[in-house]
């Protein structure tokens, strides 16, 4: 064990493998002791052996499955009242195969809980602690399928929809807040969650997905950038920025006190 880091902990969902392993690593030659959740412990163990072995800072593990109530209540409320915590990565999620006919609504649940319900408790949990001291930092792994209904994942694309407006509509309330938020808006990244979804990552056009060390590298930098909203592979943020916009235009008519002219009776 070695000394407190000056930048606090970072509390990682999903640690054990994929995007939240590499965010582990990224913290910890970042300074911040680590927090790591996720439901394999064995992995979770293994990958904090590593990180003692190869950096000055403090890991510890806490198996979890986010999707179990008590599980996640005890994450919560560690996350709520542990001070030295001064960075949450919003990261455990899973997908599906997309087809809303065909698949079991009971995984459609499941996929909520660990994508919507965790990731709102846990944000809300970490947003508490760090209001008091108006400073932190919350991550939110989102998807680009979440600004993309034409992709065809209707519920995992509405589970990453909802982290992006979560990520942007808590940004308007803590308008005046010092808390950091970022919303990671990853492409398709060479992960587990393929195959965990069952889908062959072998079938994946190659010049699309891209290196998870490299999406996460590409996060932080957009993180020190200060963007809300990075999307790795968008070469020029002009282009978000202009989305944006286009959305913001239809500010001034989306509630009025009579229906547009066009849906009057001739
Ligand atoms: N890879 C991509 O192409 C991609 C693209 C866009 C967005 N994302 C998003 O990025 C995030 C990470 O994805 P990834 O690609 O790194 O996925 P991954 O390789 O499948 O890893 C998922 C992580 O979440 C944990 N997890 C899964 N179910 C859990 C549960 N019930 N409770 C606690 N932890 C749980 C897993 O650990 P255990 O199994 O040990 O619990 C694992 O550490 C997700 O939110 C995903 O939607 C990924």
């Amino acid at each position: 064990m070695s000394n407190s880091s000056s930048k606090g902990s970072a509390l990682v969902t999903g640690a054990s493998t994929g995007i939240g392993a590499v965010y582990a690593d990224r913290l910890a030659r970042r300074g911040y002791d680590l927090v790591l959740v996720a439901r394999d412990e064995v992995r979770l163990n293994a990958l904090a052996e590593r990180l003692r072995a190869e950096t000055d800072v403090t890991v510890e593990v806490v198996k979890a499955d986010l999707t179990d109530k008590a599980d996640l209540l005890k994450v919560e409320q560690r996350l709520a009242t542990d001070t030295t915590i001064t960075a949450l990565v919003n990261n455990a999620g899973v997908a599906g195969s997309g087809d809303f006919v065909g698949s079991d609504p009971d995984a459609f649940e499941k996929m909520i809980q660990l994508n919507v319900v965790a990731v709102t408790r846990l944000a809300s949990a970490a947003a508490r602690n760090f209001a008091p001291r108006n400073a932190g930092t919350i991550i939110n792994l989102a998807s680009v399928v979440g600004l993309a209904p034409e992709m065809g994942m209707p519920v995992y694309g509405a589970t990453k929809a909802y982290v992006i407006y979560l990520t942007q509509a808590l940004r308007a309330q803590l308008a005046n807040s010092a808390i950091r938020l970022q919303a990671v808006l990853p492409g398709a990244t060479r992960t587990e969650i393929w195959e965990r979804s069952g889908t062959d990552i072998n079938a994946i056009d190659p010049n699309i997905l891209m290196d998870v060390d490299d999406m996460v590298d590409a996060a932080l930098a957009g993180f020190d950038q200060g963007e809300l909203v990075t999307i790795p592979s968008l070469p020029d943020a002009a282009d978000w920025d202009a989305a944006q916009a286009a959305r913001a235009k239809l500010y001034p008519n989306l509630s009025r006190n009579r229906p547009a002219d066009r849906f009057s009776k001739a």
